[in-house]
């Protein structure tokens, strides 16, 4: 018996870090997995070692969650692939760092899409599955076969603001209103909809970057955080793939519109 026995979930952004790990705890405790990306080799190795786990756990999709046809097509393909959708993941995410004054419109605009238009779009996009699907079932049947879910991120880095960030901090906060909303609209169809904010987590998106490249953080910048952190490690993928397999489950039936920290004790004010 696993967590997730039955449940056909959507996870976006899962050819690397967070996401794939995310498909893969998925995966282990019974699900079956749509998982997306852009970027079509890391999905293929995702979806490997998903199937490794169990034959005929995964189907991939290849697409931009700041697209709303690609979105479109990826609720479609859940649908298509498995014959429903129950748990919506709304992983996918990039940086592009520079401080404020100094950051192109292009720069702004690809964060805000990726990250915060990209939760719009997914959402939008899954509701004739999720809500109309339990909306449906509510009419018929008096309640909905079972809970469905919803899944965002934000940021600790959001939370508490952090230089050279401001699209992405922004993007990731209004996530949280995001969550808060769709939370109270689709509460009555058994949704529920909340939001994990991952610290200092080891991903392509952290990784120790030289000056000027598009992706990672610092060395020193990486050392410093390190330091703040009680539990004196970062952040594995699956550290925050357990976060997530806990909103996707039965066992938050009666949480929504709530956001939880995963970041080995480092104190957000
Ligand atoms: N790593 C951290 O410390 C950390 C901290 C806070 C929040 N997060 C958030 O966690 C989530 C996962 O990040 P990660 O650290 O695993 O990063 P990652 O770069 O390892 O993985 C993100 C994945 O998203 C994909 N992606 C990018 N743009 C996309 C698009 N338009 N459509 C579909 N997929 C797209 C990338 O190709 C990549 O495979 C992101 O939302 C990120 O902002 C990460």
């Amino acid at each position: 018996m696993g967590l997730l026995d039955g449940r056909v979930a959507v996870i976006t952004g899962a050819g690397r870090g967070i996401g794939r790990a995310c498909a893969l705890t998925f995966v282990r405790e019974g699900a079956r997995v749509v998982i997306n990306d852009v970027d079509l080799e890391p999905l293929a190795e995702a979806r490997a070692e998903c199937e490794a786990i169990r034959a005929d756990s995964a189907t991939t999709h290849v697409g931009s969650v700041a697209k709303g046809a690609d979105t479109d097509d990826l609720m479609r393909t859940a649908v298509e692939a498995f014959g429903q959708l129950d748990i919506l993941i709304n992983n996918a995410g990039v940086t592009r760092d520079k401080m404020c004054h100094l950051l192109s419109d292009e720069w702004w605009d690809l964060v805000i899409d990726v990250n915060l238009r990209g939760t719009f779009n997914c959402i939008r996009s899954a509701s004739p599955y999720l809500r109309d699907v339990a909306k449906g079932e509510i009419e018929r049947d008096g309640q909905p076969r079972w809970n469905r879910k919803v899944v965002n991120f934000f940021s600790t880095a959001a939370i508490r603001g952090n230089p050279g960030q401001i699209s992405y901090t922004a993007a990731k906060m209004g996530n949280v209103g995001i969550t808060r909303t769709v939370a109270q609209e689709w509460a009555r169809f058994g949704i529920n909809v909340n939001a994990v904010a991952p610290g200092f987590t080891n991903t392509r998106l952290t990784q120790s970057k030289a000056r000027g490249g598009e992706m990672g953080v610092p060395e020193e910048q990486r050392q410093a955080t390190l330091k703040k952190i009680p539990m004196g490690r970062f952040g594995e993928p699956e550290d925050i793939a357990n976060a997530v397999l806990f909103f996707a489950s039965p066992l938050s039936d009666y949480i929504t519109g709530q956001t939880i920290n995963v970041s080995g004790g480092m104190q957000i004010p």
